[in-house]
């Protein structure tokens, strides 16, 4: 969506602020032993303190209040009895609705003791957010999105998920511009507007560059032994630095 008036906005700016104090939260909350069905649960009272509701629920019927995605699974992992273990890498994923609005947010968390190498992808992954947020701003190419993401995987020997992308959002989970890619792909001749509102999260790995989907319907898998990361935030494009919603 394209935000026209201040209504919007403080919409916009209280669902986003309560995803990420329940991505926050779930977090602190993370621990070896815990199932991820537990921490769901811990997410999903929170979303419901607010009367907030879970988007993959509402949008896909998916089950789970969130996504919770460990090890070989880059994103949309079902929430289960699985249990947390030491070296485990985690994302969690929060998206939700609250008066028509919604917004969605995630990160990846590790379980130490963990391979240096994963803990250097995470932070990689973090800056390739900051780049690509770096360049989006009304007028500016969408594709330079991809392109920043690129860039700084490349630069530290990671390969970026392509099946995976950022995208629109505001009165939907997903919408215009659908699929913003996390690679440079220059045949996207799209460009930014003021007052749009999307995320940002790019999805980077040791070395696979798509995913294939899990017999459960859900999880999307890279491939043994590979490890991925990422990151997201809802924000609103304006001339300058975009306005991150998905804040405190
Ligand atoms: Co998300
Ligand atoms: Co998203």
């Amino acid at each position: 969506m394209t935000i026209d008036n201040d209504d919007d906005l403080m919409h916009l700016k209280s669902i986003g602020r309560i995803v990420f104090e329940t991505l926050l939260l779930m977090k602190k909350s993370l621990k070896p032993g815990m199932s991820t069905a537990e921490l769901d649960g811990i997410g999903a009272r929170n979303l419901a303190r607010y009367g907030a509701r879970s988007a993959p629920i509402l949008m896909y019927d998916f089950p789970g209040h969130t996504c919770i995605s460990i090890n070989d699974e880059a994103a949309h992992g079902i929430p289960s009895g699985r249990k947390i273990e030491p070296g485990d890498v985690v994302n969690i994923d929060v998206s939700a609705e609250l008066n028509g609005y919604f917004g969605d947010t995630g990160a990846t968390f590790t379980v130490p003791p963990v391979d240096p190498r994963i803990e250097y992808l995470c932070q990689i992954t973090r800056k390739s957010l900051a780049a690509a947020m770096a360049t989006a701003r009304a007028g500016a190419k969408i594709n330079q999105i991809g392109r920043a993401i690129e860039k700084v995987a490349i630069n530290a020997g990671f390969s970026t998920i392509r099946d995976l992308g950022s995208h629109g959002i505001g009165r939907s989970l997903h919408e215009d511009p659908h699929f913003i890619q996390n690679f440079y792909d220059k045949s996207d001749t799209r460009t930014l507007s003021e007052g749009q509102v999307i995320t940002i999260e790019p999805f980077l790995s040791t070395s696979a560059d798509s995913t294939v989907t899990a017999e459960d319907g859900w999880a999307l898998l890279t491939g043994h032994g590979n490890r991925s990361a990422q990151y997201e935030h809802t924000m609103v494009i304006t001339r300058g630095k975009p306005l991150v919603l998905t804040a405190l």
